[in-house]
């Protein structure tokens, strides 16, 4: 990938940051786009202490239509690009869905037509496994059906996914991949870059780490009254670096031309489920604190089970998870101590 020109819009965030770290590891010259409005400017130099590269940085909104067409003028020479930019709260989702339809669509289309208009192949888009809903079966391999969306946040990846489909059907040489995550935890081991949730935690992970370290006065466990072994929802937890590193693989990928169609979907996890209580335990292992937490009812929404069918990536991405919850969890709870110390 030495001296590849890489385009990472929302590269400032939690999956982004991550990916640029890896990109940069692998000899990328990498270009971030961010709006900043949910990520720190602080996290470019989490990734320059990790790599000593700094990332060239434009602050823009890709709402912004003409700044989009302005970005891509001056940067004709972008070889392939992975978006992550987009509004990833489920709840909020719900109590602003024209707000996601606006920031987590328009930007993706604009996007699109700029390297349509630059004649650019290569695009990696953040799917998510929310587009599976409950799955009729475990674990979810690509060929499970999309259900109606839980959420307007996971409709606008469904429709994100149709939108690049559709785009590649007009076109042989554009060519994308979409990732479908499933639960990304954890932190970089230098702990100079990590999840960082403004306002209270919506994600279990996150949420665990700020109670042990006294910032929430206890965790609310959402339900044991589910059809699993110990009553909690499952989900897979995929260490955020493995993540990272799947970009990386995928991209390369497509800039190798060594994708079987112009547009393929991976599903990206452990492959093994966890409940919430497993996740609890494994964090009270790692961290030797014992976490305060108390059972309340269902989260309206929450699916009873989720994890991954790893078979595709594993067979023709070439790639798997190598990080455990354990690591996992010891990542997160290092970043969370060293972002409040
Ligand atoms: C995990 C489990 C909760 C918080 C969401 C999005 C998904 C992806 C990942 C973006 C569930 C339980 C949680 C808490 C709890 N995001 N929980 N107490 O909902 O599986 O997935 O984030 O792509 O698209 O849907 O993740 O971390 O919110 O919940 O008991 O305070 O933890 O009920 O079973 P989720 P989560």
């Amino acid at each position: 990938m030495n001296n590849r020109k890489v385009l990472v819009t929302g590269g400032l965030g939690y999956i982004g940051s991550h990916t640029v770290v890896e990109l940069q590891n692998e000899g990328c010259e990498v270009v971030i786009i961010d709006d900043l409005s949910n990520a720190s400017i602080s996290v470019l130099d989490g990734i320059t202490a990790i790599t000593g590269k700094k990332p060239q940085f434009e602050e823009i909104d890709l709402k912004d239509k003409a700044k989009v067409q302005d970005f891509f003028k001056r940067h004709s020479d972008i070889e392939g690009v992975i978006h992550f930019a987009a509004s990833k709260a489920v709840g909020e989702s719900v109590e602003k869905p024209l707000h996601y339809y606006e920031n987590n669509i328009n930007t993706l289309v604009y996007v699109l037509q700029e390297l349509k208009t630059f004649n650019k192949k290569n695009f990696i888009f953040s799917s998510s496994c929310t587009v599976y809903g409950q799955a009729d079966t475990l674990p979810i391999s690509e060929e499970a059906p999309v259900k109606p969306a839980e959420s307007p946040y996971g409709n606008t990846k469904q429709i994100g996914e149709e939108i690049i489909k559709d785009t590649c059907k007009i076109d042989e040489s554009f060519k994308a991949i979409a990732l479908r995550y499933f639960n990304p935890i954890g932190a970089h081991s230098s702990t100079e870059i990590g999840e960082l949730p403004i306002g209270v935690p919506q994600n279990l992970v996150p949420f665990i780490t700020q109670t042990a370290i006294g910032l929430r006065e206890e965790l609310s466990v959402f339900g044991d009254d589910y059809p699993t072994e110990d009553g909690t929802c499952i989900r897979d937890y995929i260490h955020v670096v493995d993540l990272a590193k799947a970009h990386v693989i995928a991209l390369q990928r497509l800039l190798n031309g060594h994708n079987s169609s112009n547009f393929e979907v991976f599903n990206l996890g452990t492959g093994k489920g966890s409940s919430v209580l497993e996740v609890i335990r494994s964090f009270e292992n790692v961290s030797g604190e014992k976490l305060k937490y108390k059972i309340v009812k269902r989260r309206a929404g929450d699916v009873t089970a989720a994890y991954a069918d790893t078979n595709r990536a594993k067979e023709i991405l070439g790639w798997q998870t190598k990080l455990t919850l354990d690591d996992a969890m010891e990542s997160a709870w290092h970043w969370e101590q060293k972002i409040r110390n």
